[in-house]
């Protein structure tokens, strides 16, 4: 972990690494919604097998680290089959939203059968939601900001729509800092997009095209290339 909610201390451009420059491509892959649509539709029954278990433990992180107060809203972007669905305390509401109907049937399918409630499923694309500025305490992305063909644009709604003061958390696997790595995930991230995601999004690049700061960045599944980064809205 580098730096926690020490709003004083904001995580160093310099720990980091990566990409210094605010305008480096973000990703050598590009995608646009219908060719992300038609992936998750044939993803959906599947999705569970292939990216539960192993990205689970960065979800279990996330919500603790959301630490979500009783009565709090959360937003989920690009909720999917519903996988966290169970994880939020039950004293909060969530609205979850997902811009894929095969994928939104799975939510629904498993809300229905855990009987999970405060629950909102919205068909919606991230970005362009459809909720009034400050809706939100927490706005929280896991596992899609590098899904999307516009990261940048997406964090933006996130952060219209979350409160000041609330938190704005991605849950992602980023461009490695290492340069060996990171030449074989551009390699293979125009591969990567038919499973689902660019392997190669640059985390410093977009936190500062999005002009995010955020107050911490953990490391978490095994390996721990994935990485959970939270910011709070000023
Ligand atoms: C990798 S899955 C993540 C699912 C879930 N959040 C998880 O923890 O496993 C990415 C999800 O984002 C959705 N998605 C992709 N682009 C989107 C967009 N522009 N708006 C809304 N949802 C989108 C896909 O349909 C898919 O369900």
């Amino acid at each position: 972990m580098i730096t926690l909610f020490d709003r004083e201390k904001p995580v160093q451009d310099d720990e980091l690494v990566t990409s210094s420059s605010g305008t480096a491509q973000l990703s050598v892959a590009a995608v646009e919604n219908d060719f992300v649509a038609r992936v998750y539709e044939k993803l959906a029954s599947v999705y569970d097998l292939a990216f539960g278990p192993a990205l689970q433990p960065g979800r279990v992180a996330a919500v603790k680290r959301m630490a979500v107060q009783p009565g709090e809203h959360v937003l989920e972007v690009g909720v999917g089959t519903g996988i966290n669905l169970s994880l939020y305390p039950k004293a909060c509401s969530v609205t979850a939203i997902d811009f894929s109907s095969s994928m939104l049937e799975k939510a629904r399918d498993r809300v229905a059968r855990m009987g999970l409630r405060s629950l909102r499923l919205l068909q919606m694309d991230a970005a362009d939601l459809k909720f009034a500025d400050d809706t939100f305490d927490i706005v929280y992305a896991p596992y899609l900001i590098s899904v999307v063909p516009d990261p940048v644009k997406v964090a933006c709604e996130m952060r219209r729509v979350c409160r000041p003061g609330g938190r704005i958390i991605f849950l992602n696997h980023f461009l490695s800092p290492n340069g060996m790595v990171s030449r074989v995930e551009r390699l293979i991230s125009p591969f990567t997009i038919h499973i689902g995601f660019k392997a190669d999004l640059d985390l410093p690049a977009f936190l500062s095209q999005a002009d995010l700061q955020p107050v911490s960045i953990e490391k978490v599944n095994v390996p721990r290339i994935w990485s959970l980064v939270t910011c709070v809205k000023d």
